[in-house]
């Protein structure tokens, strides 16, 4: 029986609980919020289900055995007691996830791997606090992560390799799509280049250049096309008859000068702010209603896709 723990039942907590049960681990929920955990096993109870009808069950197992391997504590030595592995995912605050580490390097072996979900702070910052840094790395997953199967792997200056190892090992035994990162980075590569298509996207339109609902169609029936299962750079190496090396002599020159007119980093505030602001809710008012129902097609799209991925 390999036991993993999940530290925090929101959202994405209760994602990884069904990744890692997907991949036939035994899975111990703990919230520091009385009853949390336990409520999150009711949704995750749902959500298998829900899964098996639709085809969209990770893993080889049917969905009551994956629920038995998953069970909720609201002590967290009962709920880490067995551990190889520690996935935490609670709020996205300093502190809050210091003082975890602080606890689970208490209660843990220190051979136990100390794995964080945050997605905007660095390991040196989360893991100040803990005294054995070799054994810690953060495992930032893209949501949801039960159809985005993305995992970056990031490690502290001090982790050692054999720890990125085991869980590069891990997260490809359950399914998901581990990438590791050489070094910490602020915004890792996915908020990195995520940051990028953002920021251009919200120039062409602060400067009327295109609409809001043009731009995300650039994306979604353009660029967004192949890259569900091509990246940029097999992009380039493709789109040039010999290759990437190639494509920069033809279109290298080009892009530079692209880059080159590119404005200064936008600051996402004032008037030009209120005006994309509006014209996106023009689109879709932000009413819970409105924004329920798109995160809804969202995730529906997302099933079929992953759906699509698996057979290619
Ligand atoms: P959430 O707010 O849905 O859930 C956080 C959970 O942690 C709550 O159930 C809360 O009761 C619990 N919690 C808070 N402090 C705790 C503590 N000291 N001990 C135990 N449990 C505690 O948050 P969500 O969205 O699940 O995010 C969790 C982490 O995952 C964050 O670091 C976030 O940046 C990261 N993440 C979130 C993504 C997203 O799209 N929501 C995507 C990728 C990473």
């Amino acid at each position: 029986m390999e036991v993993i723990t999940v530290v925090g039942s929101g959202l994405i907590g209760r994602s990884w609980a069904m990744v890692f049960a997907s991949g036939g681990y035994t899975v111990k929920i703990y919230d520091n919020q009385p009853g949390q955990s336990a409520k999150a096993i009711t949704e995750i109870r749902k959500q298998l289900e829900e899964l098996e009808e639709a085809h969209m069950l990770r893993g080889q197992l049917k969905a009551s055995q994956q629920l038995n391997l998953i069970s909720s504590h609201d002590d967290l030595a009962q709920a880490l007691e067995g551990a190889f592995f520690v996935q935490e995912c609670v709020f996205e605050q300093l502190e809050v996830k210091q003082s975890i580490f602080q606890d689970l390097e208490r209660l843990v072996g220190n051979n136990v791997i100390l794995s964080s979900s945050t997605s905007c702070l660095v390991p040196s910052s989360v893991f100040s606090k803990v005294h054995n840094k070799s054994r810690c790395l953060v495992s930032h997953p893209v949501n949801p992560p039960y159809y985005v199967k993305l995992v970056e792997l990031v490690p502290h200056p001090e982790t050692v390799m054999a720890v990125m190892d085991a869980a590069y090992a891990l997260m490809t035994k359950v399914g998901q799509v581990p990438v590791r990162l050489k070094r910490e980075i602020d915004g890792f590569a996915v908020n990195r280049v995520q940051a990028a298509i953002i920021s251009e996207s919200w120039r062409l339109v602060k400067d009327d250049v295109i609409s809001v609902k043009d731009i995300d169609l650039v994306m979604s029936e353009g660029l967004g096309m192949r890259y569900a299962f091509i990246g940029p750079m097999e992009t380039i190496h493709l789109n040039a008859p010999e290759g990437m090396e190639d494509y920069m002599k033809r279109y290298g020159e080009g892009i530079t000068r692209l880059l080159n007119s590119f404005g200064p980093t936008p600051d996402f505030s004032g008037e030009e702010a209120k005006s994309v602001i509006s014209e996106m809710l023009e689109l879709i008012p932000n009413s819970q209603q409105h924004l329920s129902a798109r995160k809804e097609r969202r995730d529906l799209l997302l099933m079929s896709l992953a759906k699509l991925k698996k057979d290619h």
